[in-house]
C-alpha cells in the first residue's frame, strides 16, 4: 500500500507534508506534490498535516480521484526520471506534472477574486 496526494492539493502545494515524512517521499512537481509510492512506509504522519485533505491511504480514495495512485506513481517513472531516489532531498522540484494535473483548469481562485470585487 501506499499514500496518495490526490486533486486538492493542485495549486495550492502547502508543504507541510513534507516537515513530517520521516523517510522524505514526497517530491514536487509544478503544480502539485507526489508521493513515491515504493518509498512510502505508510506511516500516516501526513494525512492529518495536509490542511487542504489533499492525501489518502490509496484503499481510502474518493471515487474521483481514485485514478491519483496511478498519478502519482507515473510522475517517477513516465512524467519524470525521479524512479526512486530513496529521499527528495536534493531533489529539485520539477517544472512539470503528470497530465492529469496539468490538464486541470486554473482558474478557481481568479473566479474567487473577481467575486470580492
Ligand atoms: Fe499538498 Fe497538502 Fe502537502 S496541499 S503539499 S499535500 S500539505
Ligand atoms: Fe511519508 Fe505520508 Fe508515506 S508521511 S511515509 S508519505 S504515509
Amino acid at each position: 500500500m501506499t499514500y496518495v496526494i490526490a486533486e486538492p492539493c493542485v495549486d495550492i502545494k502547502d508543504k507541510a507534508c513534507l516537515d513530517v515524512c520521516p523517510v522524505d517521499c514526497i517530491y514536487e512537481g509544478n503544480r502539485s506534490l507526489y508521493i513515491q509510492p515504493d518509498e512510502c512506509i505508510d506511516c500516516h504522519a501526513c494525512e492529518p498535516a495536509c490542511p487542504v485533505e489533499a492525501i489518502f491511504p490509496a484503499d481510502e480514495l474518493p471515487d474521483e480521484w481514485a485514478h491519483y495512485t496511478e498519478v502519482n506513481r507515473a510522475f517517477f517513472v513516465e512524467t519524470t526520471d525521479i524512479g526512486s531516489p530513496g529521499g527528495a532531498a536534493g531533489v529539485p522540484a520539477r517544472q512539470v506534472d503528470h497530465p492529469v494535473v496539468s490538464a486541470l483548469p486554473t482558474a478557481s481562485r481568479d473566479a474567487v477574486t473577481n467575486q470580492s470585487e
